[in-house]
């Protein structure tokens, strides 16, 4: 069953074929993309980079830290192996495993969960990080840690839970149907038993940020256009300078990858609601309805950071404060229901992939957290940090480079 596209699936069961058996599957239960026509939209899994950072932004994400609780280095080894196969099928639209959801013995659990059934890939991606806890020693790692992976310092204004930051391990998921995204982390989650157990997980929608120039600029929860000034997908040279490690940047192993930091940011909406357009618009250094720099009509006006109020967010946050340095920002929004006290517990889930953090999040953070107007409405309640090593060609698995 798990050779054929979860909606072709629906249609063979259909037509009687429940229980048929599949043969010829190589050891990890998941055949290669041998579907003729697999789920579109399809993202590739496999290239030089992995897919879900200069994909355009989708709709959903699920993200997960877990920690790893494997006894040794093969059994990481064995775990990322399996959620490389899971990976390429999931995200070709398939189900996981040998039989999938409703293929296999009646008398045993079914390998997948069976959610996604009758929903195409929807462009689903699967990326997988990991966390500075992961070079501790415990599996041998101690050495290769990158240096660009240096703990993220701790900022003016902080309010970290340890529940909701760090881990060994992270797969951000992300695809325009929320059930897909949320049907991938469940059954990475699920092929991790025994071997890394979920930290802390996060869902969003209605991406916070675009990474293209042809998509629409989305808004985040404050109502602003978030991503107008964002490194686009299709600029070679920018990704290269800001976004990809390079061999020659000291870990070698992290060659084509990049590195991801992960905010919890909490809005404190009601008060954010609560001022005048006019502040709003000083607050950010730009204007609500068209995006543009304050001063200018249009959103891609250029942005002369001198021309802005000295503690507007635009500004501070500008390369031209930092040496140059820009990130590939890929938020998503975020609304956990209320806190319990009569406010909606929002916020923006702050995803940056960039070369260097220590040049780039951490020194624009630093001065936002001391500066930024838009501060006083925000509270960072989770942080992590991960290396997100090079994609995967075929035949290779997530994170060779590194333990293989
Ligand atoms: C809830 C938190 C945040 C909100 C609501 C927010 C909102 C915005 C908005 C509306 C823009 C203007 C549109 C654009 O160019 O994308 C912007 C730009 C930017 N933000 Fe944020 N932001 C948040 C957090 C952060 C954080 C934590 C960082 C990094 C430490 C950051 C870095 C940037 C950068 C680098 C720019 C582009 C500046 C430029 O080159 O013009 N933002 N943000």
């Amino acid at each position: 069953m798990a050779d054929v596209s979860r909606r072709r699936a629906l249609g063979l069961l259909g037509a009687g074929a429940v229980g048929a058996g599949v043969a010829g599957l190589g050891v990890t239960g998941v055949r290669a993309a041998t579907d003729p026509a697999p789920s579109a939209p399809v993202v590739p899994f496999h290239g030089a980079h992995q897919a879900g950072i200069t994909t355009p932004v989708q709709g959903h994400l699920h993200f997960a830290s877990y920690d790893v609780t494997a006894r040794d280095r093969a059994g990481l080894v064995a775990l990322l192996q399996r959620w490389t196969a899971a990976a390429e099928a999931l995200t070709a639209g398939r189900e996981v495993g040998r039989d999938g959801a409703v293929g296999g013995p009646a008398l045993a659990p079914p390998e997948d969960t069976g959610e996604a059934l009758g929903h195409d890939a929807s462009r689903l991606t699967i990326t997988v990080g990991f966390g500075p806890s992961l070079f501790d020693g415990r599996y041998g790692l101690a050495d290769r840690r990158p240096a660009a992976l240096a703990d993220l310092p701790r900022f003016a204004g902080d309010a970290l839970r340890p529940e909701r930051s760090g881990g060994d391990l992270c797969v951000q998921a992300c695809a325009d149907d929320p059930q897909v995204a949320v049907h991938a982390v469940r059954n990475l989650t699920r092929l991790a038993a025994g071997a890394a157990a979920v930290r802390w997980a996060q869902l969003g929608f209605g991406r916070a940020a675009s990474t293209s120039a042809a998509e629409e600029t989305p808004r985040n929860l404050f109502g602003f256009k978030d991503g107008t000034a964002n490194v686009l997908a299709d600029d070679d040279a920018a990704l290269d300078e800001h976004v990809w490690a390079a061999a020659g940047d000291g870990a070698d192993w992290m060659a084509g990858g990049s590195y991801l930091v992960a905010r919890d940011v909490r809005m404190v909406i009601e008060t954010w609601d609560r001022t005048s357009l006019q502040e709003q618009e000083l607050v950010v250094g730009r204007t609500k309805g068209e995006g543009a720099p304050l001063g200018r009509t249009s959103e891609r006006d250029p942005l002369v950071p001198s021309e802005l109020p000295l503690r507007s967010h635009v500004r501070l946050a500008h390369p031209d404060n930092h040496g140059g340095a820009r990130m590939l920002r890929r938020g998503y929004n975020t609304v956990d229901g209320t806190d319990g006290v009569g406010h909606l517990d929002a916020g923006l889930f702050f995803l940056a992939y960039q070369r260097d953090p220590r040049r780039a999040f951490v020194p624009v953070q630093r001065a936002l957290a001391r500066d930024d107007l838009l501060g006083e409405y925000l509270r960072h309640v989770g942080s992590s940090l991960w290396a997100v090593p090079p994609g995967v060609r075929p035949g290779q698995w997530l994170g060779q480079s590194l333990l293989g």
